[in-house]
């Protein structure tokens, strides 16, 4: 795997209130130990309204999990009622923000434009993007999905510096494969990431392809984990549902553990 060191990723969507987000935190603090955390970098992404709460346990009990965001709004401030912009995270000591993402693109509207917009604004405000891609079943079907995800790394990513895209994290999702319990095969998971790392060495040359993370995620959990996360191309995994449960997310930060 280079010596790119995988993050895994938490993404809770619309699921914890702020009580439920807390025992998460905690157990999923007792769930690993350092040991993990030196091979692993772990984020968790719950929704705003937990974010203070969540950073509160994390800085008082130290624990080495990155604070994740969602979203965010591509603007600095100003009349964007329910928005909430990057430096506003960056003061909650905000990590990593997820931009792009499939529910975000087909729920909401977003474009390979404005996912720029967005990457741009948290890396303005010091953060690292998680900036994530993928093709529907449909396109899969029509032998589409790398020019898919090839026109969303162009479109998402244009404009970066080489050093900047070397530092950022992109999230391979194939939308079919989100809770549905369907994965990808490994085989496919690793073709297409290969593919995106290929794009970047094409577009902002072979450092930045050498060191960019590109995590897989879709159906991710305990048991396919090792697997995944053993193809060269893969530096991680975004992981909804299994990221609820803490033990369950915690069996997959420690993936290595059951690799054969
Ligand atoms: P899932 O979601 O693990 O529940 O498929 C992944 C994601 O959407 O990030």
């Amino acid at each position: 795997m280079a010596d790119r060191k995988p993050l895994i990723s938490g993404n809770w969507k619309m699921n914890h209130n702020h009580f439920e987000a807390i025992q998460t935190i905690q157990k999923l603090a007792y769930a690993l130990n350092s040991e993990d955390y030196d091979a692993v970098d772990v984020s968790v992404h719950p929704p705003y309204t937990d974010l203070r709460s969540v950073q509160t346990v994390i800085q008082s009990d130290d624990v080495p999990v990155a604070l994740g965001a969602q979203n965010v709004h591509q603007a600095e401030s100003g009349a964007f009622t329910g928005e909430v912009s990057s430096s506003m995270l960056q003061k909650l000591d905000v990590a990593y923000v997820i931009v792009g993402h499939s529910e975000r693109r087909e729920l909401f509207g977003e474009t390979d434009e404005v996912v720029n917009e967005k990457a741009n604004a948290v890396l303005a405000a010091g953060m690292t993007p998680i900036v994530c891609v993928g093709e529907t079943l449909d396109e899969r079907q029509g032998d589409q999905a790398e020019s898919k995800v090839a026109s969303q790394i162009a479109g998402s990513l244009a404009g970066l510096s080489a050093e900047t895209v070397g530092d950022l994290v992109v999230a391979y999702e194939p939308i079919w494969a989100i809770g549905t319990g369907e994965t990808a095969s490994s085989e496919d998971a690793q073709q297409m990431c290969a593919h995106i790392r290929s794009l970047i060495s094409d577009q902002w040359g072979a450092a930045a392809a050498g060191s960019v993370r590109i995590q897989y995620g879709g159906s991710v959990k305990p048991s396919n984990a090792p697997e995944l996360m053993g193809q060269a191309d893969i530096d991680g995994a975004l992981v909804g549902g299994a990221s609820l449960d803490a033990d369950d997310f915690a069996r997959i930060v420690n993936f290595r553990l059951y690799q054969t």
